[in-house]
């Protein structure tokens, strides 16, 4: 992980997609929260590259809007024109690679004379993954990706990395034949949450909690990921992606091998992936009859969330009107290694929930009821840890307590860690980490080759039984609720209920 005494070294960051919404909503406010925090190198400028012909000055103005829009609270008028003057633009079609890439080469030249930068540039890839070994290739053959005279040359690719097992693995070797691994940065925001990079700290940071991490204590493990967001703006992608390509290989597999990982060696990149690779390794690969079992799948229909009145899932924007794409997915997996070997792991993520909620629910198994027989009591509950990722950021320890009075009884009662009360509201989009941590050259939070084509592994044979046999009775859920009865059931087969958070 980040030495967060290290300064990043003066660079460029080259944003393809520079008018997008990625950049407008979490890049550009990231960059300006690591100025505000002064983690940014003094020297340093964005040149900003799209489709969309625009002047640096045109540009400029933009960021100036991005950011009072997306900063809260406002950006700071100083800061916000440092920043801006370091911002720069060229537009044109990506397929030209004479045009828009040598007027990048000649930008890039002009930048990093103006402000003194030695030649260390990375390039953020916010565009449709279909570019990206295109774009690579383009700046490579103009001579901006080769690494000479100490400087380095990084690329930064957003989701989705393929669509599947094959698209994944023709990724990796397609930019693997233009630039090194050690160059390639596949991000994933969710490594940007801090309560997620926390659960490491959680769980090999402290004795107390390690020793019963394992199938000796724990009697399963449930992660959910809830929006109550619908597709929003997104019907396109989405619809050709679904709930299944669009979170679990890469947010929910994230969220499993941290909570499920043995201690790395040491926080180095390498030391922290081969762990979490491993994981996937032993998670069990499933036949077609296991999909059928293990696996569910649903599409909101209209509802209501929050209140409000929402539509179905095929009446959204760029949605087919009789789309089979799923919408929700709940899946148990099996890790078959030696500390987990027995213990589900269930988990689920949804669109249209009734509440935006990522928690991470370790269940303990139940104590000995032998003392209890002669009470009223009939049964004990079981202790649970879970770890609130968003919206609250925190900690929690279920555990039974006895209620005062002549007869024995049991309450249930928590103990509670909120980041806020003790370290206070931290302002962030995600990013930032993610952000400095390519500048200082550290990959622990990028996904590495290795694990993104064993993360496609295990989904791969649920993509193909859902493609062969397409859902019946879409939609299967109202907006509003926790999915498809079919996940309750998955659970219920177990003997176990999905826990809401409280
Ligand atoms: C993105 C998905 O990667 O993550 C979106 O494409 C999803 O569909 C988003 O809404 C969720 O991120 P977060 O940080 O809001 O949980």
């Amino acid at each position: 992980m980040a030495d967060n005494t290290k300064t990043a070294d003066p660079c460029v960051m080259v944003i393809f997609g520079a008018t997008g919404d990625l950049t407008k909503r979490k890049l550009l406010p990231a960059l300006y929260n690591l100025a505000k925090g002064d983690h940014l190198p003094h020297k340093f400028a964005v040149v900003g590259v799209g489709r969309q012909e625009m002047t640096t000055e045109d540009f400029r103005t933009s960021v100036r809007e991005m950011l009072s829009e997306f900063v809260p609270g406002g950006a700071e008028a100083t800061l916000l024109e440092w920043f801006n003057s370091r911002c720069y633009y060229t537009g044109g079609d990506f397929d030209d690679d004479k045009k828009l890439f040598g007027d990048l080469r000649s930008l890039l030249g002009d930048v990093t004379t103006e402000h003194q930068i030695p030649e260390n540039y990375f390039f953020y890839l916010a565009t449709p993954p279909q570019l990206f070994a295109n774009v690579t290739q383009k700046v490579v053959k103009n001579g901006l990706g080769r690494e000479e005279n100490g400087n380095w040359r990084r690329f930064i690719y957003e989701k989705p990395f393929g669509r599947d097992l094959a698209s994944a693995q023709k990724l990796n070797a397609d930019l693997l034949k233009i630039v090194r691994e050690q160059q390639i940065y596949r991000i994933d925001h969710y490594l940007g949450k801090e309560t997620v990079q926390n659960i490491l700290v959680f769980r090999f940071g402290n004795s107390i909690f390690e020793p019963i991490w394992n199938r000796n204590f724990v009697d399963h493990v449930q992660i959910t990921v809830a929006e109550t967001l619908g597709v929003e703006q997104r019907g396109g992608y989405y619809d050709s992606a679904g709930a299944l390509r669009d979170m679990v290989p890469n947010h929910l597999f994230q969220l499993v091998t941290l909570t499920a990982m043995e201690p790395p060696v040491s926080f180095d990149a390498d030391s922290v992936r081969d762990e979490q690779v491993k994981i996937l390794q032993a998670i069990q690969h499933y036949s077609p009859e296991d999909v059928l079992h293990c696996a569910v799948r649903g599409q909101y229909g209209e509802g209501s969330v929050g209140g409000t009145a929402v539509p179905a899932y095929r009446s959204e924007p760029n949605v087919a009107p009789h789309s089979n794409t799923e919408t929700f997915t709940a899946i148990k997996l099996s890790i078959d290694n030696w500390r987990w070997a027995g213990v589900p792991f269930y988990i689920r993520t949804g669109k249209r929930m009734p509440e935006k909620h990522s928690t991470i629910v370790v269940e303990f198994k139940k104590a000995p009821f032998v003392l209890f027989r002669e009470t009223g009591i009939e049964r004990l509950r079981t202790n649970r840890i879970v770890i609130h990722i968003q919206p609250d950021e925190g900690i929690t320890l279920h555990f039974g307590a006895k209620i005062p009075g002549p007869i024995v009884n049991v309450g249930a009662v928590d103990m509670d860690f909120n980041y806020s009360d003790h370290f206070g509201e931290q302002v962030s989009t995600g990013y930032e980490r993610l952000l400095y941590d390519c500048m200082i050259g550290d990959a622990t939070l990028f996904q590495r080759a290795d694990m993104v084509e064993a993360g496609w592994q295990i989904v791969q044979p649920i993509l193909d039984v859902w493609s062969a046999l397409p859902a019946r009775d879409f939609p299967n859920y109202a907006a509003g609720t926790w999915g498809p009865d079919e996940s309750d059931s998955l659970l219920d087969a177990d003997g176990h209920v999905w826990r809401h958070p409280a």
